[in-house]
């Protein structure tokens, strides 16, 4: 960590003792590891732009392991940092000081499947994609999928209320989660793990876990509403000449594609240029100013392709789109997707990425990438926009040769009060996690922010969860 990049302080933990460690082998023998070779990849962030330096790394298998250890790092006061897959993109995930850090990764056991509702029972660990194969063969898909799936768990997924590629369809992870086991920061094991799709008992508690970034709690187990998996999966791909054209595109596919519609994602020329340069994909269509992806996923591949090809006519015909084209099998599905789902990693070559997550209203979406083009200069090697359009919102990145504080200030608060005068949220889906930690007030008066600390305060008053992250400092 640079600290002048962020300045932050460690709080008064304790340090990592013979003993603990001793205590911790009690619990998981043969999975404590202290090895710094092995400890080095999960100290940085997959966006390799903040690392930790933690001594020793925690790998569960159980609930109650999870609880067990826990129940020591709350007696000790020792800090622990929760990590899934590492793919998080806000620095959240590891640790910011010598914070234990407790991986889900052995965490991996499907607990149950009930073929009739589509609820999938399983622990945190589960990596998204292998759940994807394991419902795929029981005819269901999981509700969400993103470009990290090989990588992620559902337990992170939980933790960053994660957005991604099927939202469109089939919502947030707070409707489609119907429960979750946590363990809380003394070790106290939360069973709220019903599968029940409606339960008004109360306060739903497991609310406040989704998206809470790993400060609350533990995510250990999950209960997830599978949607039934789609007969019939059409791909287009479509050239727009301008962004005024990409919202009627997405307004005809609206009102023209009504239920069948499953994705409709955005990206600007510069971002096709990037996975050209450095993924070596090919643009299947004329070069344009932007591209969307619409899917449709329905039960009847007859009406969905020629509801979608009575779009496309309409769409080609009166110029909103120059070029287009079509796939069905699952080889080009794939192909066009990957157009989209991969520049985060072609990003992620060309250099350092300064990288921003907005809602904003759709109709002002691009304008702050055209205005931030126009007052980085050459400052910034590449402006991009793409993202969620559908869902209204923006990915927006900026990338440079190096870090560069110079940069970063022409970025900031620019870019916060912005959205904030949109009435925007400064993060759509990734999180606050440690790097936009201080953010959070452009999208959330004060008085939501204190109460976030008071129930921060009650479920760890320690503060062991996750510190440094989620929540600025108190004064
Ligand atoms: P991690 O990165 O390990 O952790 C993320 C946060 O959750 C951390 O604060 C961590 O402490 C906490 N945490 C992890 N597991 C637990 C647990 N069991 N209990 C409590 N806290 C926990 N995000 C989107 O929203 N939409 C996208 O479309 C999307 N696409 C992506 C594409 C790529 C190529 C990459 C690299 C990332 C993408 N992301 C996206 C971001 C990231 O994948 C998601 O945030 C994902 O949900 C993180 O899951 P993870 O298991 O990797 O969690
Ligand atoms: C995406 O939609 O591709 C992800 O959220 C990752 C990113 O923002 O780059
Ligand atoms: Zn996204």
């Amino acid at each position: 960590l640079t600290p002048e990049r962020y300045p932050v302080q460690r709080l008064p933990f304790s340090i990592v003792s013979e003993e603990d460690l001793a205590a911790f082998e009690s619990i998981i023998p043969g999975r404590v590891i202290t090895d710094p070779e092995q400890l080095e990849a999960c100290n940085v962030d997959w966006l390799r732009t903040v690392r930790g330096c933690s001594k020793v790394l925690l790998r569960p298998q159980t609930s109650e392991e999870v609880s067990q250890i826990l129940r020591h790092c709350y007696k000790r006061n020792l800090a622990v940092n929760p990590q899934g897959g590492n793919t998080g993109m806000v620095g959240g995930s590891v640790p910011v000081f010598d914070e234990v850090i407790l991986s889900t990764a052995l965490m991996n056991q499907v607990i149950s499947f009930h073929d009739i509702s589509g609820i999938l029972v399983c622990q945190a660990g589960c990596v998204l994609e292998e759940l994807s194969h394991y419902v795929q063969e029981r005819d269901f898909i999981m509700p969400l999928d993103l470009g990290a799936k090989g990588s992620c768990h559902i337990g992170g997924n939980v933790a960053t209320n994660a957005g991604g590629l099927r939202f469109l369809r089939y919502g947030s992870l707070r409707g489609t989660v119907v429960g979750l086991e946590v363990v809380l920061a003394d070790g106290t094991i939360l069973d709220c793990l019903s599968s029940l799709r409606k339960d008004n008992t109360g306060y739903d508690l497991k609310q406040l876990f989704i998206g809470s970034e790993g400060t609350l709690g533990i995510i250990t187990a999950v209960s997830i509403l599978c949607p039934p998996r789609p007969k019939a999966v059409n791909v287009a791909f479509l050239g727009c000449p301008g962004f005024a054209e990409v919202l009627q595109t997405f307004s005809t596919c609206k009102r023209l594609l009504g239920e069948i519609l499953s994705a409709f994602e955005f990206m600007d020329s510069e971002c096709m240029q990037l996975v050209g340069q450095h993924l070596h994909l090919t643009n299947p269509v004329q070069e344009s100013p932007f591209y969307v992806l619409v899917e449709t996923s329905g039960s009847s591949a007859g009406h969905d392709a020629e509801k979608l090809t009575h779009v496309l006519e309409q769409v080609l015909n009166s110029g909103m789109v120059s070029d287009g084209t079509m796939a069905t099998d699952q080889r080009k599905v794939q192909m066009l997707w990957a157009l989209r789902e991969r520049i985060t990693e072609a990003l992620s070559h060309d250099g350092y990425v300064f990288k921003y997550d907005l809602s904003l209203p759709v109709e002002r979406l691009y304008d702050l990438v055209i205005d931030l083009r126009n007052r980085l200069g050459p400052s910034a090697k590449h402006v991009v926009g793409y993202g969620h359009l559908g869902d209204g919102n923006l990915h927006l990145n900026v990338t440079a040769e190096a870090f560069s504080q110079e940069l970063l200030g022409a970025l900031e608060p620019y870019v916060y009060a912005w959205t904030a005068e949109q009435r925007g949220s400064v993060s759509a889906e990734h999180g606050l996690g440690f790097k936009k930690k201080s953010v959070l007030s452009y999208s959330k008066p004060p008085e939501a922010v204190k109460l976030m600390q008071q129930f921060k305060a009650m479920l760890d008053p320690k503060g062991i969860l996750n510190p440094y992250k989620t929540l600025p400092a108190q004064a």
